[in-house]
């Protein structure tokens, strides 16, 4: 079977006329629980999936960066490394390596130097499992390595999330940090304000299935830095820091001094990190009647207080919920919202009692089929030199 990495190969060899010295890959996420928290300084639970993106690369002894993103008609773009790096126009994709590069040069100036990269990735985009996320980290992790930077994985993480700063989208650390630091079989609690990692092993007695809704999101968008201001304005209004500071008691004593949609904004997220805790437990302990309660009451949270679900990842939800029964369909929208794709937690022989009941049912509500996929814990950001 041929892989991205022989696709991304080949076009490397094709574009640039010589073999490849160094090969980077950064995976994907899927949030198990815990969302839009981690810009409240809150917890959150991913685990890294099976897709993710790769690069091959060659120093190309300039300043420059030339690459090749095969996934966009082998599009091309090239950009000088210095202390100011612009945005591109109108190229997206490059938009995210030139924010990873300009971070990286304010940091280690010239000792940031030209490579000739081809990338390819296999993150379906805009289904919310972090293909940019695992971009930036792909692209920072090698620069890191290539040129002996030494960069923290954390802080590979860190520049990632600034790049999506630079494009406008002022999102948390959680898509990025998995991406740099998973593990094998495992989950990642992350502690989102001191970016403490816990590792959680995924229990032998359950699976993670991913669900594709394939209604699109798009997070370069408003409702995204919306839903963070109204965080940060209930913060403001109790007078803490951020709402990880804040109690469910606190919330209810300035109910009266905020609108109703910052009450349930903040509501959520107060609401969610505790959710994020309790499950992290269950999860580890494969109590998946705990998991379940708390991953179904995550996603009405989501849909009736933060308002970021779409009625098909609100469909898919009740369809696994009917399929499995309350106490064993572990079921919510993932990521950062407006479509999608909804994570399940089950037990591996319920895998195909899933399938079968989102192919009869789903197609009624949304009109397009969803696609389905099992996914393992995996590893996160790998350089190898060749
Ligand atoms: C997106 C962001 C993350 C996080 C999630 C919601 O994926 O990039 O930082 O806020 O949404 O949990």
């Amino acid at each position: 079977m041929t892989t991205i990495k022989d696709i991304c190969h080949k076009a490397f060899v094709e574009k640039f006329g010589a073999e490849p010295t160094m090969y980077e890959y950064a995976p994907g996420r899927v949030n198990i629980i815990g969302e839009h928290t981690d810009y409240n300084g809150g917890f959150v639970l991913p685990c890294a999936i099976k897709y993710g993106t790769c690069m091959y690369a060659k120093p190309n002894n300039s300043n420059q960066i030339r690459v090749l993103a095969v996934d966009m008609q082998n599009d091309y773009d090239e950009f000088e490394l210095a202390t100011v790096i612009e945005k591109h126009p109108t190229k997206l994709w490059v938009n995210y390596l030139r924010g990873v590069a300009y971070q990286l040069c304010e940091k280690f100036g010239d000792r940031v130097k030209g490579l000739d990269i081809a990338i390819k990735g296999d993150v379906p985009p805009g289904a919310g499992l972090s293909s940019s996320a695992s971009l930036e980290v792909c692209f920072g992790h090698l620069l890191s390595s290539a040129f002996n930077l030494n960069v923290p994985l954390m802080d590979i993480a860190l520049i990632g999330q600034a790049a999506e700063a630079y494009i406008g989208m002022k999102c948390g650390i959680m898509d990025q940090a998995i991406s740099a630091n998973g593990t094998k079989d495992h989950c990642l609690r992350i502690d989102c304000k001191s970016y403490g990692l816990t590792q959680v092993a995924v229990p032998s007695n359950l699976v993670i299935l991913i669900l594709n809704s394939n209604i699109k999101h798009q997070l370069v968008g408003s409702e995204y830095n919306d839903r963070r201001e109204s965080c940060e304005k209930a913060a403001s209004i109790m007078g803490v820091p951020l709402l990880r500071d804040a109690t469910m008691d606190l919330l209810n004593q300035y109910k009266d001094k905020m609108d109703d949609e910052t009450y349930r904004r903040a509501r959520h997220v107060i609401t969610e990190d505790e959710r994020v805790l309790k499950a992290s437990d269950a999860f580890e302990k494969g109590d998946l009647t705990t998991l379940a309660h708390l991953m179904y009451e995550s996603h009405e949270s989501m849909r009736d207080d933060f308002e970021i679900t779409v009625k098909e990842t609100d469909g898919l939800v009740e369809i696994v919920k009917e399929a499995l029964g309350v106490q064993k369909a572990a079921v919510r929208q993932t990521g950062g919202g407006f479509g999608g794709c909804v994570v399940a937690v089950v037990e591996p022989q319920m895998v195909d009692v899933v399938k079968k009941a989102v192919e009869a049912k789903y197609k009624a509500i949304s009109g397009i089929d969803a696609t389905i996929f099992e996914t393992t814990a995996c590893a996160g950001a790998t350089f190898t030199k060749l």
